[in-house]
């Protein structure tokens, strides 16, 4: 399963560029909110550190602002953005245009199996299940990772699911476990999904123990 970075944070960005698991970034209004800059200034900025998907909003609620949007984010890197769109008709319809015009997309903001299916039958790049909120509100967010899997199986379609809105090393796993083809995932959790206690300890005694050896000349 690859691994995505969840933020628009450029200082975590440019960290996780040295880390040889992470390959793409997704970004939302809200994640680019935070930084006090503008979308096209943090959007060009990933585009100089990362060089793999790219996951850039739009924020227009109708089909050729949508559009508009899309051409404009795009044109930042050809090479790396992927226009995410919001799960509604006129994002679905953006998503079928930008098929057609070799764009890739995202459709985000997905919490029901139907919802997955009008993104893959839109021709979507990746269709974005939002596991944290849905479980946060009561729903079973490992179900409907298995459901989505089931669907690509079942029609073949190409569209790549990405396990979105992901709290914890729990949700990675499940993710890889279940079948996901992405996980994006916050900083603060890439961070804990290298980290075991008894991987600290090991490396702990393997460092008094080689001092040790170290002490031994012939
Ligand atoms: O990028 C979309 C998604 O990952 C948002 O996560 O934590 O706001 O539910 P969260």
């Amino acid at each position: 399963m690859k691994l995505f970075i969840d933020t628009a944070n450029l200082k975590e960005i440019e960290e996780a560029s040295h880390w040889p698991f992470v390959c793409g970034v997704t970004t939302n209004p809200s994640l680019i909110a935070k930084e006090g800059l503008s979308q096209k200034e943090i959007i060009e900025h990933i585009a100089r550190l990362i060089d793999g998907p790219i996951s850039a909003e739009v924020t227009a609620e109708d089909y050729d602002g949508m559009l508009a949007q899309a051409h404009e984010l795009y044109k930042i890197k050809p090479s790396n953005i992927v226009i995410k769109l919001p799960m509604t008709i006129p994002g679905l319809q953006t998503a079928k245009r930008l098929y057609e015009e070799h764009i890739p997309t995202n459709v985000t903001l997905c919490f029901s199996q139907s919802q997955a299916l009008l993104a893959m039958e839109s021709h979507a790049t990746y269709i974005s299940p939002f596991l944290g909120r849905l479980d946060d509100n009561g729903w079973d967010s490992a179900r409907l990772i298995e459901d989505i899997v089931t669907l690509k199986k079942n029609y073949g379609y190409d569209t790549k699911i990405i396990a979105a809105s992901i709290r914890s090393v729990r949700h990675v796993e499940e993710a890889a476990h279940l079948g996901s083809d992405v996980a994006t995932v916050p900083y603060k959790v890439l961070k804990k999904l290298i980290s075991h206690p008894l991987t600290d300890s090991g490396l702990a005694t393997f460092a008094v123990d080689a001092a040790k050896t170290a002490k031994i000349t012939k």
